[in-house]
């Protein structure tokens, strides 16, 4: 007799949070900045590090680990109908350059914890559990988000970026993936890709990185957030040409100033993003480059990207549209080349699914913890990951919803009760 999830009461479920805490600090130190902040690019000395002790977390938990060729990382614990598609779980550990230890990472230390405490609890799962360690969810090194969940969805645009993508420092993504240990060729990338029928339900735990769920505990207590839907990411890039010249003795008439283009697109950005009326519309110039980069030299060559995103597909569309009309006037009223305009990535919003929204809910009040559906403005492997199968997001409250910095927290409080919704929502799952 195999004992059902109401047999896991909540006390049942006891997670580890000081080993817990000890994990999120120890790979917080597999990073190329100083403490408090981390900074952790796909393929570095520093991810492969912190990959191995993932793996080796994995093994520990008497997981069956599995690697792919991009690195995506899998470990499975096998249910008594392992032949049934799995229930699936994870996140990311890479790091944006300055940024924090909490995002990401929890959703696969997080994950761990949830099959360790169901495994404390003697549950038995009948579909098996799998825990996911995703390649590359921020774009930091080839311009290309959520690397390895769009392969695993099969996006062939994502293997044919690759084909072409290098890193600030001119090397390939292949010579990158090659010194990591991933010895790939463009003809392995399909091969990442699954079936719709590897997972009957995939679950991302992260941290909210927006201020909801901690302004409203103030007041009423709320300590779990269930998503509802995946706003909808795009970015850009954009490069200027002009001819450059000496700061001194090149006069103003005769300038044409790719410096001056970027300013002024960086600018337009923001006004059509405003112009939406809508306060879900949002965009940022995170990259503005100025070649040669010398106080005494007119910019010959100016290189942005841009970050921008709505819930509203069609919206964030149309802000697409007019920053592609104002990049092309810009250059023709001050006579500089646009010599790229390229759409990176134009991804449609994601919805979770009813009956896994449910069971987290469920899990939540069963946890006796309160709970508040909400939207996810960042995006996430989960985008991705409801391609191929139904999809669900747990978020915990972070502190003043800081993230992508440094000062980015949360508490071992509010994390903990994110890996029980999380446990509880597997177990729940995988008898289904
Ligand atoms: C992910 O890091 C995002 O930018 O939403
Ligand atoms: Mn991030
Ligand atoms: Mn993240
Ligand atoms: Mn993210």
């Amino acid at each position: 007799p195999h004992p059902s999830v109401l047999s896991l009461s909540p006390s049942s479920l006891s997670v580890d949070a000081v080993g817990l805490q000890r994990q999120i600090d120890e790979l917080a130190a597999f990073s190329d900045t100083p403490a408090p902040s981390v900074t952790r690019i796909l393929y570095s000395e520093k991810d492969v590090l912190a990959r191995s002790y993932i793996k080796s977390l994995m093994k520990e938990a008497a997981l069956s680990v599995r690697e792919d060729a991009v690195g995506n990382i899998f470990g499975r614990w096998n249910g008594y109908e392992a032949g049934l598609p799995a229930v699936a779980t994870g996140s990311h550990i890479d790091a944006i350059p300055f940024s924090g230890k909490y995002d990401g990472v929890v959703g696969v230390l997080g994950a761990l914890e949830a099959i360790n405490t169901l495994k404390r609890s003697n549950f038995q799962p009948r579909r098996s559990l799998e825990v996911i360690m995703f390649t590359s969810e921020e774009p930091t090194r080839f311009g290309i988000s959520c690397l390895g969940s769009r392969l695993l969805a099969g996006s062939e645009a994502a293997a044919a970026a690759l084909k072409q993508a290098v890193d600030g420092q001119n090397i390939s993504f292949f010579d990158a993936a090659k010194s990591a240990g991933y010895k790939i060729c463009q003809e392995d990338l399909p091969n990442v890709s699954l079936t719709k029928e590897s997972y009957s339900a995939f679950l991302e735990l992260h941290i909210e990185q927006g201020p909801i769920l901690e302004e409203e505990g103030r007041s009423f207590y709320v300590s779990i957030g269930i998503v509802t839907a995946i706003a909808a990411p795009a970015s850009i890039k954009v490069g200027f040409e002009g001819n450059g010249g000496h700061a001194g003795a090149v006069l103003m008439p005769a300038r044409n100033d790719a410096g001056l283009a970027a300013a002024e697109l960086a600018l337009a950005v923001e006004k059509h993003v405003l112009a939406s009326g809508s306060i879900d519309t949002v965009g940022t110039v995170g990259i503005l480059e100025l070649h040669p980069g010398a106080i005494n030299s007119i910019p010959s060559r100016s290189h942005l990207e841009i970050d921008t995103r709505d819930i509203d597909e069609k919206r964030r569309n149309t802000v697409i549209e007019k920053i592609q009309h104002s990049a092309s006037k810009i250059a023709k009223d001050r006579g500089v080349k646009l010599s790229q305009f390229t759409v990176v990535n134009q991804d449609p919003p994601a919805l979770c699914d009813e009956s896994i929204i449910n069971a987290m809910e469920a899990a939540s009040r069963h946890l006796n913890l309160s709970h508040k559906l909400m939207i996810s403005r960042a995006y996430h492997d989960s985008l991705f990951m409801a391609r191929i199968s139904p999809m669900g997001m747990i978020f915990i409250p972070c502190y003043k919803g800081y993230s992508h910095k440094p000062e980015e927290y949360a508490s071992m409080e509010d994390i903990a009760n994110g890996v029980k919704v999380l446990a509880l929502t597997l177990a729940k799952l995988s008898l289904d």
